[in-house]
Order: structure tokens, then sequence, then C-alpha cells
């Protein structure tokens, strides 16, 4: 039996939000080398994931997915190859219907039904050196009589079972519940889905896309869609867990649309819920300041503790948001969101962060800087910027609060 597939929820690289679908062999084959010469490689970002447009837009003469000759020239067998003889992870996109919503090729059912594709395109990503699938939920054939959500059951079920016998461990990142998220709370089957995408794969997209980079218009903020995504994820840690993760989308910190203050942000908050770190940018041109934060090992080892417990919410009050999480060793993850246009000054409580009538060191994982705390933690955080701390208490309250503790957690 494999191991456990996303004990830790996976890093890496993907082209969308930055290429969209102008995606091609020299552009991958460029962002896996500046992951590895830039040593984000070498802390984590590994899984290399080809999203939508890699296809030709027909099946050949045996119904088997091929490459775009021209976007691909050698192959995706050699891309594999290649990745792996980087110390890399292969990813690949399809979509669990009839087409991708680029237009390509789909593994899932015709519309009006028929067959689907999902063993033959198993075996042959299996073919490739595929390790990683992303399965989008765009055009899926919804046959009469069925529920909707009855039809993305069906599809996902049916590419986790061909995954499991395609013979190759291969993560299954799951789209569905993007596509039952609505803009307002408490549609049921928003959280139905989202109950059974854990027991097909290992992450699921829970929302909407992280906003993608326009080359007509480089300046636009994209600072709205982060906080829109993180918006959504900070309530759903129940579903988080070793190789299960809630999927906020991609990384963008260091592309343009956000400031410095706005990337930490981002690479603050994502660890802090334990989600997946793909980047998806032109990374050899990452500005230094969003490398630091990316590469920052502190806030990787949050990312990646293996406990694996999201961080909930522990208070908002609309502008400030304080989150915290335990951690595998006894410390706790502290990190305090500002979205507010000016400075914020803000005293976070060690009881309400778990740990009550205790002394801790406080680590400020942006400076390195330690010190003792014994009431609260206080900082001044610009705008839409993020405090964030690793916490170690004292040995008295290590016990008095167990590891286990969920803080915030849960339901909104
Ligand atoms: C959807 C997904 C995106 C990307 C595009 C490709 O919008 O959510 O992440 O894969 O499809 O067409």
């Amino acid at each position: 039996p494999a191991a456990t597939l996303a004990a830790t929820p996976p890093m890496g690289w993907n082209d969308w939000a930055h290429y969209q679908c102008s995606v091609d062999e020299s552009t991958v084959v460029a962002n896996a080398d500046a992951l590895v010469s830039t040593g984000l490689a070498a802390k984590g970002y590994t899984t290399v994931t080809v999203d939508d447009c890699w296809m030709a837009s027909a099946r050949d003469a045996d119904g088997d997915l091929v490459a775009d000759p021209t976007k691909f020239p050698h192959g995706m067998a050699w891309l594999g190859s290649y990745l792996h003889s980087k110390g890399l992870n292969f990813g690949i996109y399809e979509d669990a219907g009839s087409a991708t919503c680029g237009g390509y090729p789909g593994s899932g059912q015709p519309q009006g039904g028929g067959a689907d594709h999902f063993a033959q395109d198993a075996a042959t990503f299996a073919s490739w050196g595929v390790d990683y699938l992303k399965l989008d939920g765009c055009n899926v054939y919804i046959p009469s009589g069925e529920s909707t959500e009855q039809a993305y059951h069906n599809a996902y079920s049916a590419e986790s079972s061909a995954l499991a016998a395609a013979g190759r461990p291969i993560t299954f990142s799951e789209s569905a519940p993007a596509y039952f998220q609505t803009a307002e709370w408490g549609n049921p089957t928003w959280f139905d889905v989202l109950g059974w995408v854990g027991q097909l794969g290992q992450l699921w997209r829970e929302g909407w896309d992280i906003a993608t980079y326009d080359s007509g218009n480089p300046t636009a903020s994209r600072w709205s869609s982060v906080l829109s995504n993180y918006g959504y994820n900070r309530w759903i840690s129940r579903y988080a867990h070793p190789g299960n993760w809630n999927d906020p989308d991609f990384l963008i910190a260091g592309d343009p649309g956000l400031t410095a203050d706005e990337s930490r942000s981002q690479v603050a908050l994502w660890a802090m819920m334990n989600a997946p770190m793909i980047l998806s940018s032109d990374v050899a041109n990452l500005s230094p300041d969003a490398l630091a934060a990316l590469g920052n090992t502190d806030l990787i080892a949050l990312d990646q503790d293996p406990a694996g417990r999201q961080a909930g919410v522990v208070s908002t009050n609309g502008t400030t948001d304080v989150l915290a999480k335990p951690l595998a060793n006894g410390d706790r993850a502290v990190a305090v969101l500002n979205r507010g246009s000016g400075a914020a000054t803000v005293s976070t409580a060690l009881s309400s962060v778990g740990l009550p009538n205790c002394t801790a060191t406080a680590k400020d994982l942006w400076t390195g800087a330690t010190s003792t705390v014994s009431n609260a933690l206080t900082a001044t955080i610009p705008a839409h910027g993020t405090a964030i701390w690793r916490l170690t208490p004292s040995a008295g309250c290590a016990a008095a609060v167990p590891t286990g503790e969920i803080v915030g957690n849960g339901a909104k």
C-alpha cells in the first residue's frame, strides 16, 4: 500500500494564474528550473503542475489524450522525466466533465451520456509519470433525474477509483466544492460536498479562482481576491487534517497586483490555514521580498506542521482577524490580519489563543526576534499586513493546555 498521500499540504507551482492558456513546455521548464535555482524547491515547493490548455483539441484514434504538439514538442512523458530528473513531481490538469473549462477534451461523460474516459486517462497519466492530478469541474453532464451533487460525486468517485487502479501513487486535487460555493453562507450542498471530497482525494478547491495576472492591466490590484478566498477558507478548518486539505487556490505573492505587505499576508494566512502552497507566478521574476516570504522556513513549518490543524478564527472585528492553531510539538501559532487602510495596533491576550495563565516565548516570524510574553501579544500591523508568531509556552502551560485543542474551530 502507498504511504499516505499529502500527509502535509502539497507545495509547488502551477502556471494558471500567471500564464493562463499561454502555457507551453519552455514556460514550465523555465519555472521548474527557477524553483530549483531560487532554493524554493529545496524548501518543499516541488510539485510542478501544467494547468488547462496543454492538450490537442481532440483525442487520437485510440481515444487517448495527446499533448498539443506545438506547445509541448517533446511530449508529456519527456516533461515528466525532466521534472523527475530535477527532483520535482509532475502534476497535470483534467476535468470531470465532457470538456475542460478551456474547451479541451474532458475525462467525464459526454453531454447526453455515454462512456467516460476516467480509467483510460488515469492510465495515460501514470504512463507519463504523473504524480498529481487537478480534476476541474466544468461541463459535468447531469443526467435527468440526478442531482447536480450526485453527478459530481459519481464523476469524482470514478476518478478516485481510476487513480487507485493506475499503478502509481497520484495525489488527487478535486475542484468539486468550488462548483457549489455561493456568495451566501449556509448553502447546505457546499457543506455536503466538502463532507465527501476527503474520502476520494487529498485536497480540494473550495471556492473561486484567485485573480489571474492580466498583462493588459498589470497594476490591477488582486488583494480583494486574496481576502475573498481567505474569507471563506478561514471558517472550514474542520475539514482539514493530514491527508485532506482545503485549497483556497494559488499563492500569487510576489506577482504583480499585490504590495509587499499584501504578499506577505497571503503567505502568512495560507501557512496558518495549512493551505496547499502552490505558487502561480513567474518564479524567476518574484520580488526579493516575496521570495523571502515564500521561502521563510518558519512559515513553511507552520503550513507543513505534522499535526495538520488548520487555524481557527479566534476573533474578528471586521478589520482585524486573530487566528490561532496548536502545533505538533506543543507550540502555538498566532496571526493577526489587518484589513484596514492604515496601521493598527492590536493586543491579543494569551488566554484568547488557548494559553491562559501562561508565559510563553514568542518568536516574530517576520523578524526572527524572540520575546517573553506573559499577558498579551501586541503588534502594530501595517495596512493589509499580518503579524505572525510561534509561541512556545513555559512548561506549566504546555501541560495545562492540551496540544489537541482546537481554537475557534468550525462552523460559521
Ligand atoms: C477553472 C479553475 C482554474 C483553472 C481554469 C482553467 O477556472 O478553477 O484554476 O484551472 O479553470 O481553465
